[in-house]
């Protein structure tokens, strides 16, 4: 993944519990590097190695951390660097969740060697959406909840979002499906 990506894990260590902890957890998941260049890529396993010993390092279990960064990417990452980009997503919760099956293919513009999930959205209401997350990467479905919880407080609406379909059964055939609802 492009270097952004663990650049905000350590954004939001850094935020939440300070410079000596994001050192030890560099430290836990064998990190050598000093920093992260934002639009150089790296192997998906440092990703996942520092999420595992932040997990480990701040006692937290690693599925809530997945949850936290999801918010932190919408509402830290992506608001603050890419504000046009997400504001063009859409007027409200609804239109960006129907514009979401494309939203990465503008993000491709900047980041050319992205390899973005793929979304897609069934069964549309006035109140709810079913949303198809595919990817080849593992582990990552509580990730999407944050970032739904994320683009809630952005449009400031509650919303609900259970999986209601995991890519191994036969439901999701190949898809986790989330129903969201507001
Ligand atoms: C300006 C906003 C955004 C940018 C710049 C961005 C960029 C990225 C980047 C760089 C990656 C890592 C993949 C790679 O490097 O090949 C990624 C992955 C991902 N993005 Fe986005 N993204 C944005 C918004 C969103 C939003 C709004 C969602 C969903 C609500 C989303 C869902 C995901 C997910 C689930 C992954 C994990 C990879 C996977 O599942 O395979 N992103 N994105």
């Amino acid at each position: 993944m492009y270097g952004m990506v663990n650049k905000a894990i350590q954004q939001m260590v850094i935020r939440d519990h300070g410079e000596e902890s994001w050192e030890a957890i560099k430290l836990k998941a064998n990190i050598t590097e000093d920093l992260f260049l934002s639009n150089s890529s790296y192997p998906d396993r440092i990703t996942y190695d520092l999420v595992s010993a932040s997990s480990e390092h701040l006692e937290v279990d690693a599925q809530l951390i997945l949850i936290e960064f999801g918010k932190f990417w919408v509402l830290d990452t992506a608001l603050k660097g890419y504000g046009g980009l997400m504001r063009a997503g859409g007027k409200n919760l609804k239109e960006f969740l129907l514009n979401l099956p494309n939203f990465h293919t503008r993000v491709s513009m900047v980041f050319p060697n992205l390899i973005p999930p793929t979304f897609e959205v069934h069964n549309i209401t006035d109140h709810s959406i079913d949303l198809h997350y595919i990817t080849h990467r593992p582990g990552l479905q509580n990730f999407v909840i944050g970032l739904i919880l994320g683009l809630s407080t952005m449009y400031k609406i509650e919303t609900e979002t259970k999986l209601i379909a995991t890519r191994d059964s036969e439901e999701g055939n190949g898809a986790d499906i989330f129903h969201i609802s507001w």
